[in-house]
């Protein structure tokens, strides 16, 4: 892993999503590091088609860099990396953060973080990479969502300064972290758990997180090993 010090820092007021912005920036023809923050987001997006709430005090950050000779069976290497670095950012605000497979982080059992990884390889073997990492910060949540979403300002009690969880996060994103790492942030293996796709929900035994990225549950007397693109966890 690499760090991000050196890397462009663009801060928006307002953009449709930080990650649209740097795909945009690609496409425009631009090679750097990049970090492009905003203060608010008008058209977030989240995993698996979803929209992401991005209103002003969260932190909305996407980070863009360009690999050469890149495993593409070592994607999840990217996941563990932000959402490990996500954990260690919120840890330097006194809170205690878990991890939800594949890339939701939650303090207190309520989503507090998510990141949307967008690669595509490029001609000539390149790849494009896109980290993109929302946080909720001091931004409101809609009553609607509090029961499964929380920000660092309800879990402290006070405003949390941005710019310094900022600062933490591309500092810990310039790290290299393990499957071991991630691990030890998630709480529910060796638990009952609900696997749910577009076609159902089935429940299952959390027994480990591969080295591909796979969560491994027993269902049914066997072992299944379940992708994070086709497949969400529900706690
Ligand atoms: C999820 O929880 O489904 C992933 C949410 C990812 C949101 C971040 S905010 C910064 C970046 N820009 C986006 O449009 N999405 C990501």
């Amino acid at each position: 892993m690499k760090s991000w010090m050196k890397a462009k820092i663009i801060n928006l007021d307002e953009v449709d999503s930080t990650n649209s912005y740097c795909k945009r920036a690609a496409d425009d023809g631009y090679r750097g590091d990049l970090i492009v923050c905003a203060a608010h987001q008008t058209g977030g997006r989240g995993t698996k088609g979803r929209s992401f709430l991005s209103d002003e005090g969260g932190l909305y950050l996407s980070a863009m860099r360009f690999l050469r000779g890149f495993d593409f069976s070592n994607t999840f290497s990217i996941m563990i990396n932000s959402c490990v670095a996500v954990c260690k950012a919120l840890e330097t605000a006194g809170l205690c953060p878990t991890i939800k497979w594949a890339n939701d982080v939650l303090v207190g059992g309520k989503k507090i973080s998510g990141t949307l990884i967008e690669n595509k390889l490029l001609a000539g073997g390149e790849m494009l990479n896109i980290v993109g990492i929302g946080i909720n910060v001091n931004n409101a949540l809609p009553p609607c969502i509090s029961d499964i979403a929380t920000s660092v300002k309800e879990q402290i009690g006070r405003s949390y300064p941005l710019e310094k969880l900022k600062r933490a996060l591309i500092k810990t994103l310039g790290c290299e972290y393990t499957v071991d790492e991630y691990k030890r942030y998630v709480d529910w293996l060796g638990r009952e758990v609900k696997i749910s796709s577009g076609g159902g929900e089935f429940s299952a035994v959390a027994k480990d997180i591969g080295e591909d990225g796979s969560l491994i549950v027993e269902r049914e007397g066997g072992t299944v090993k379940i992708n994070s693109a086709e497949m969400s966890l529900k706690l």
